[in-house]
């Protein structure tokens, strides 16, 4: 069985042993702890069966939630389960009062950079030599407006496709 949820502070052992595998600049615990207790923060994990499967977050500053962290484990990958933890942090998000969504992602980041186009992300910019592990250049992704009719329909339908998954 999956469940999304809030981040707490004891599941960031789990959270620091895939943080290892999934990215390249891993953040520390402190981090984390750091993050997930700013007032207008969304950390949240998803356990299957008990263990940690991923997790994400979002930070709102103003109008715009910014896509601070997104990661799958390495074999549940590729089942929906990252298109789900978007759609719960969309939502919570758009709660908290977003209206835009926005990410810094690696220019080689395939996987990453379909997933946020299928939920209308597009890229609206690049940093150059953003990564410092590898002098990678960041692409800046932005979503339209997610409290519009428009984008609320493009939901419904990533909703019906992956709002079970990994269930
Ligand atoms: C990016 C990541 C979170 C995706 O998680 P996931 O659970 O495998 O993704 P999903 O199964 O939900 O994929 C949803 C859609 O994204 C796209 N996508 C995901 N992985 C893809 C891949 N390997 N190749 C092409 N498209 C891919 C597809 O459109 C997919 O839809 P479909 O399977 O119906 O065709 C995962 O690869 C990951 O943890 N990567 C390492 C950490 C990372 O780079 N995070 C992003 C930081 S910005």
């Amino acid at each position: 069985m999956l469940t999304i949820r809030r981040m707490r502070e004891e599941d960031l052992d789990e959270v620091m042993e895939m943080e290892g595998v999934a990215f390249s600049s891993p953040w520390t615990r402190g981090m984390y702890l750091h993050e997930i207790e700013k007032r207008d923060s969304c950390y949240l994990v998803a356990r299957r069966d008990g263990t940690l499967a991923g997790y994400g977050g979002t930070l709102l500053i103003l109008d715009e939630a910014h896509v601070m962290t997104l990661a799958v484990r390495e074999d549940l990958r590729r089942r929906g389960l990252g298109a789900r933890l978007l759609l719960e942090l969309l939502d919570y998000s758009r709660d908290m009062g977003a209206r835009f969504l926005t990410l810094e992602v690696r220019g080689s980041n395939r996987e990453a950079i379909e997933l946020y186009k299928r939920f209308g992300f597009q890229i609206m910019g690049e940093r150059r030599n953003y990564y410092v592990d590898n002098m990678e250049n960041a692409l800046i992704m932005w979503t339209e407006d997610v409290t519009a009719p428009e984008y609320r329909l493009l939901l419904d339908e990533m909703r019906g496709r992956y709002g079970h998954a990994c269930s």
